[in-house]
């Protein structure tokens, strides 16, 4: 028999690293990187690399990929395919999880929303219950994501992730953003980002999750 206890407040350091397994020796802390676009040129996508190159050794990087989620449906909740095992895997594996999302229509593009479906069910299979999560988002218009990025947050709400309230991120994306190498070009919005960055660390050291006691 195991017992699963997800304890809040404990394990992780905010030199992002947490325990390993019972405790004996601490490992780097795994950071989901996940993009709400599927298109190849995402300007999200390309805003999680720069904050990736922010992040540099400080935590592994895990990338978790969205677009070969088929669409969800309720029949699936009997025998899930492959590929969603998979994803579901890699979410349960996560100290925290970043996700930058567009906005389309003024709403959660419906990949991402596909992807909240695929993680939250079958009923009391929730790989998001207690996993920090940091929002971000960036669109070339002015309000930079804000109505989707609220629509997140309340799913999020509902499935039991922590999510970071501030700073929010709305990116107003120009084509100059990024230097050559896909960092941020803008020292002030580097600054700013770099800033996030560090309350991300502390928003998943403060409810790092799972002690899972075997
Ligand atoms: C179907 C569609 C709807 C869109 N609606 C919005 C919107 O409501 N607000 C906004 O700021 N940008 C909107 N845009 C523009 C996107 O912000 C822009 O295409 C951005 O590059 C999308 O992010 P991505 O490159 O990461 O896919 C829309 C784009 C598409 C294709």
């Amino acid at each position: 028999m195991s017992i699963m206890c997800w304890t809040h407040r404990s394990g992780g350091a905010e030199d992002g690293t947490v325990p390993e397994m019972l405790g004996r020796k601490r490992r780097p802390m795994r950071i989901g990187v996940l993009s709400g676009s599927i298109a190849s040129d995402s300007i999200n996508t390309a805003l999680l690399g720069a904050l990736g190159h922010i992040i540099g050794e400080r935590a592994e990087i895990v990338p978790i990929a969205i677009s070969t989620l088929p669409l969800y449906g309720r029949d699936a909740d009997t025998g899930h395919p492959e590929v969603a095992v998979a994803y579901k895997e890699l979410v349960r594996g996560l100290d925290g999880l970043i996700i930058a999302t567009p906005e389309y229509n003024r709403a959660l593009p419906a990949a991402l929303k596909n992807a909240l479906e695929w993680g939250s069910r079958p009923w009391g299979e929730n790989v998001f219950a207690g996993l920090p999560v940091g929002i971000v988002g960036a669109s070339p218009g002015t309000i930079g994501t804000a109505l989707a990025q609220q629509q997140l947050r309340a799913g999020l709400a509902f499935l039991d992730a922590p999510t970071l309230a501030q700073p929010e991120v709305y990116l107003r994306w120009r084509d100059d953003m990024l230097d050559s190498a896909g960092r941020i070009a803008d020292a002030g919005t580097r600054e700013f980002l770099s800033a996030w960055v560090e309350r991300f660390f502390a928003h998943v050291t403060v409810h790092a999750r799972a002690a899972v006691l075997a």
